[in-house]
C-alpha cells in the first residue's frame, strides 16, 4: 500500500447556476403572487445582432413564463437615434411599463450613453443609469446590474462568507467589472480590479480567495493564476470555432462539442484545468448566464413595487 502523506486533491465543486436561478425565480413568483397587478417589462432590440436576438427573446419569454407582462420591441438596424429616444420617452410615460431595457451593443449611429441616460431611473432594470450607478457606489438601495447581482448570489450559494476575503475582478466594464467590485466591497471584501493594462496579472489573481473573470477573452485564466481553494466565477461567454481545437484539446467535453457542432461556448477561464486548483467554480454554460435573466425578473418586480408604492 502506498502511503499518502498529502491530502488528495478533489476537483472543485461546481456552482449550479441553473439551480440558483430557479431559486431566485421561486422567490420572484412568491412576491408576484401577493401583488394586485402584473409588472411589465419591455426589452428593446435595435438591429439583428445574433447574440442580442437570443438574449432579448429569452428575457421577454422568461418574463412571460413567470407571469410578468414581457414584451420584445424590435427596431430596424438603421433606426435613427432621435427615434429611439422618442420610443424610450414613450415607455417612460407608459404607466403599465415597470422595467425598460435597451439591449447593448447598439448600431453605430446610436450613442448608448444617451439612451441609458434617457431611461427613467425608476424603470432602469439594467441598473445602468448614472443615478443608479451612483446609488450603488454609495451603498444605497437601488436597481443593481443583473449579472454582478447574480454573481453575488452564486458566491453566497457556496456558504462561504465574503467578509474579509480577497476578491479580484478581472475586467472593468460598466456592465460587469465596476458594479461587481462595488457589490463585493459592500460585503467587506478587499477588492482589486484588474484590466488589460495590469502589470503581472497572475501575481494579482493568485491572491484571490474570490476570483471573478469578466474579460471577454476565451480561456484567459489558467490554473497558474488561481489560488488553491479559491472560488472562481466565470462571466465569459465566448463562442469559438474549430480554429480553437488545439487550445481545447485537453478539455474532453468541450473538444467533443467542438467536433460535433463546429463551435463551442467557453468561458474566460480554462475550466477543466482550473477545476483542479479551485474549491468552487462556475461552468459555462450553466453558471452566470441563467442568473442574469433571473435577476432581471427580480429587478422588474422590485422596480414595480418601488414605483407603484
Ligand atoms: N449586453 C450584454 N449584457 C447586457 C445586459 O446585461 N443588459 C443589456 N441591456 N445589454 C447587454
Amino acid at each position: 500500500m502506498r502511503l499518502l502523506w498529502y491530502k488528495p486533491r478533489v476537483p472543485a465543486r461546481i456552482i449550479d447556476g441553473k439551480a440558483v436561478a430557479q431559486q431566485v425565480e421561486r422567490e420572484v413568483l412568491e412576491v408576484l403572487a401577493a401583488l394586485p397587478y402584473r409588472p411589465g417589462l419591455v426589452a428593446v432590440r435595435v438591429g439583428n445582432d445574433p447574440a442580442s436576438e437570443i438574449y432579448v427573446r429569452s428575457k421577454a419569454r422568461k418574463a412571460q413564463e413567470i407571469g410578468l407582462r414581457g414584451t420584445e420591441l424590435i427596431f430596424d438596424a438603421a433606426m435613427r437615434e432621435a427615434d429611439l429616444l422618442q420610443e424610450i420617452d414613450r415607455l417612460n410615460h407608459d404607466d403599465d411599463v415597470d422595467g425598460i431595457l435597451v439591449q447593448l451593443p447598439l448600431p453605430r449611429q446610436i450613442d448608448p450613453r444617451k439612451m441609458i441616460d434617457a431611461i427613467d431611473p425608476a424603470k432602469d432594470v439594467d441598473g445602468f443609469h448614472p443615478i443608479n450607478v451612483g446609488r450603488l457606489h454609495l451603498g444605497r438601495a437601488t436597481l443593481v446590474p443583473c449579472t454582478p447581482a447574480g454573481v453575488m448570489r452564486l458566491i453566497d450559494s457556496t456558504g462561504i462568507p465574503i467578509d474579509g476575503k480577497r476578491a479580484v475582478v478581472v475586467g472593468r466594464s460598466d456592465i460587469v467589472g465596476k458594479p461587481m467590485a462595488s457589490l463585493l466591497l459592500q460585503r467587506n471584501a478587499t477588492v482589486t480590479i484588474c484590466h488589460s493594462r495590469t502589470y503581472d496579472l497572475p501575481s494579482v489573481t493568485r491572491e484571490a480567495d474570490i476570483l471573478v473573470a469578466a474579460i471577454g477573452k476565451p480561456m484567459t485564466i489558467g490554473p497558474e493564476m488561481v489560488k488553491r481553494g479559491a472560488i472562481v466565477i466565470d462571466v465569459g461567454m465566448n463562442r469559438v470555432g474549430r480554429e480553437f481545437a488545439d487550445r481545447l484539446a485537453h478539455d474532453e467535453e468541450k473538444s467533443r462539442l467542438l467536433a460535433k457542432n463546429g463551435n463551442a461556448l467557453i468561458g474566460d477561464v480554462d475550466y477543466s484545468r482550473v477545476r483542479e486548483v479551485a474549491e468552487w467554480i462556475t461552468p459555462v454554460p450553466g453558471g452566470v448566464g441563467p442568473m442574469t435573466i433571473a435577476m432581471l425578473m427580480k429587478n422588474t418586480v422590485t422596480a414595480a413595487q418601488w414605483r407603484r408604492r
